[in-house]
């Protein structure tokens, strides 16, 4: 619900459509949603520099680098993952409407927030990739050593130990990180976005 009155939609000079002509490709929003230490945020720059290497506009949104800045306000409650992920989902449709392939890398653990960020899109822009790795793997690699702080009880609501991860029903991609290699990984998406047109 808006709290604001009193204002009105501006229609853009430049739209989408002819920023997609002037660059010479699509916009979307490359999703990746998965546990800590996935491996979401390496997969995502990943992709990214693919993109750049080949003149395409792209940018990476990650949570833990958003969260020293536009969402520093929020924390790990169920409430707070939700506004997080609401104003990441807002903030992505801004870089689609800009005419980039923009990749996020958050836990978004809620399957109602990422449908919800969905609804934002039209058909084809939002893709949802599962990055899809077990728990142990994810605990074992600990890059952060969050799991080892989360099972002390020293971080409280840790996704996958004592706050629920809900993984995707019908994802558009799913990425298995502990079997496939990064290039792999690349490639898989890459191939996506060609067969649907978007580069
Ligand atoms: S989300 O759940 O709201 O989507 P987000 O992706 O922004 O989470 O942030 C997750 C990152 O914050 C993790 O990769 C980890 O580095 C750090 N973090 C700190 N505390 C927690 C916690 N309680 N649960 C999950 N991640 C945490």
């Amino acid at each position: 619900m808006s709290k604001s009155t009193n204002i009105k939609w501006h229609d853009a000079a430049i739209t989408k459509n002819e920023r997609k002509v002037n660059n010479g490709h699509g916009s979307a929003v490359l999703w990746f949603t998965g546990l800590s230490g996935s491996g979401k945020s390496t997969l995502a720059n990943a992709v990214s520099s693919s993109l750049f290497q080949k003149g395409i506009h792209e940018y990476v949104l990650d949570g833990d680098n958003i969260r020293h800045g536009l969402n520093k306000d929020l924390g790990f409650s169920d409430h707070d993952r939700t506004e997080n992920i609401r104003r990441i989902g807002e903030v992505s449709k801004l870089f689609v409407d800009s005419g980039t392939i923009v990749t996020t890398a958050f836990i978004s653990p809620f399957r109602s927030d990422r449908d919800q960020v969905r609804s934002l899109f039209s058909e084809g822009e939002f893709i949802e990739v599962f990055v899809d790795c077990p728990l142990e793997e994810c605990e074992r690699r600990d890059p952060k050593k969050l799991y080892e702080k989360a099972r002390r009880g020293e971080i409280k609501d840790f996704t996958g130990i004592d706050s629920p991860y809900e993984a995707p029903e019908a994802p558009e991609l799913t990425i298995q990180t502990d079997s496939l290699s990064i290039e792999e990984a690349v490639e898989t998406i890459l191939s996506y976005l060609k067969d649907h047109k978007i580069i």
